[in-house]
């Protein structure tokens, strides 16, 4: 996984892309949001010139696409500014938006900055569910015109659900509004149980029965629109016996940076204890990216214990997921427990049991500041 480089050091292989969270303001409070529990505000986030050089320095490193993302990257004024820059550099640019912000004249500017691609979420394609689940009235009319905007302008454009057991029963109608929407591409995608869909995993964790409902709606909507739409399908790690390459394996594809500039290999990757990240303020993403200890500590498989150390498919999963591992098992360096040879797996199991038949009536909303246990009235804009 290393390559040689002159000067005989071994170096990585360079990421694929760069996950800019420009800001972790947004005005939807997402119920399974990946956001730390801990947002950063606004007086922390890097500045225009900032972004700018991490760019360069991301396009300098052999890097290939910036995904925009946040909280809501559209509440930064400079994205048409950054976008721009990045465009420059020949950089691939997506931009992963709620689209509640987005109106004909922002999308414009997006448009002329030389914007290549957009990811817009859906909660729901049920009015009422989706505006609960998102924390705020009057968000599925924003939506529904900003893909009709993106429609005009000729956009390529994913459209994402994130499925639960809220939302379970609705995957024919979410790709129905997919193609409906001239999307290019439809993400189902279950929940993972990060950030502030650990706190309410109860609400939202599907039954078994429910997961394979999913699984089978999205097996007849890939026969139904085998022309027109790519559906992508991301299973819940909770119903695997075989971990994910979670972001393609810690520090080999992936390269995060938080709007106030810690750089992480993966955007939960704050949530571990006791380790250090470094900033974008301070250091050079090359320097990050090759030697710092934070993306050292979990690349490859020299970290591994026993049973993933001696297991045919390390080089396949590489070791599933830190974050996943660290909050089932309370240590990050353990096996992920949704392996089936981990001697932590019954704790998934455990997991399942536990599941309340009914999902509680309480949703923790992602909130500025908001200590979990906080409830929420929809939010009016
Ligand atoms: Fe951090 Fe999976 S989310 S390694």
């Amino acid at each position: 996984m290393s390559t040689s480089s002159p000067d005989g050091i071994n170096a990585p292989p360079p990421p694929l892309s760069l996950l800019a969270e420009l800001t972790h303001r947004c005005p939807l409070q997402c119920v399974y949001c990946s956001n730390p529990l801990e947002l950063e505000k606004r007086g922390v986030e890097l500045e225009t010139a900032d972004w700018q050089r991490v760019f360069e320095q991301a396009a300098a490193l052999g890097i290939l696409q910036v995904h925009f993302s946040g909280g809501e990257p559209m509440a930064r004024p400079d994205l048409p500014v950054l976008v721009a820059h990045a465009t420059r550099l020949g950089l691939y640019t997506n931009l992963i938006t709620s689209g509640v912000m987005m109106d004909a004249r922002s999308l414009d500017a997006l448009a002329q900055a030389g914007l290549d691609h957009v990811q817009l979420s859906f909660q729901d394609v049920d009015v009422e569910a989706a505006e609960r689940i998102g924390g705020l009235r009057g968000a599925q009319a924003r939506k529904l015109e900003a893909a009709r905007l993106l429609a005009a302008e000729g956009m390529p454009l994913t459209v994402n659900f994130v499925v639960h057991r809220q939302n379970h029963a609705r995957v024919p109608e979410m790709l129905a509004l997919g193609h409906r929407l001239g999307a290019g591409r439809v993400e189902i995608a279950h929940t993972q149980y990060h950030g502030w869909a650990f706190v309410n995993r109860a609400a939202l964790l599907p039954d078994r029965a429910q997961f394979d409902a999913v699984t089978g709606a999205v097996r007849v909507g890939r026969e139904q629109y085998l022309d027109s739409l790519t559906i992508d399908y991301v299973t819940p790690d909770y119903y695997a016996d075989q971990p994910k390459p979670c972001m393609g394996g810690w520090a080999q594809r992936f390269l995060n940076v938080t709007p106030s500039g810690h750089a992480l290999p993966c955007h939960a990757a704050e949530s571990i204890p006791g380790m250090v990240f470094p900033s974008v303020r301070d250091s050079s993403l090359q320097e990050i990216w090759t030697s710092a200890p934070a993306f050292l500590r979990f690349r490859g498989t020299d970290w591994m214990p026993e049973p993933c150390r001696s297991c045919a498919m390390k080089e396949i999963d590489w070791g599933g997921c830190r974050c996943q591992a660290l909050a089932i098992t309370g240590d990050a360096a353990a096996t992920d427990p949704v392996c089936a040879r981990s001697p932590m797996h019954d704790r998934i199991a455990a997991i399942l049991a536990e599941r309340p038949a009914e999902a509680p009536a309480t949703l923790h909303y992602r909130r500025y500041g908001s200590s979990v246990g906080r409830e929420a009235e929809l939010t009016t804009p």
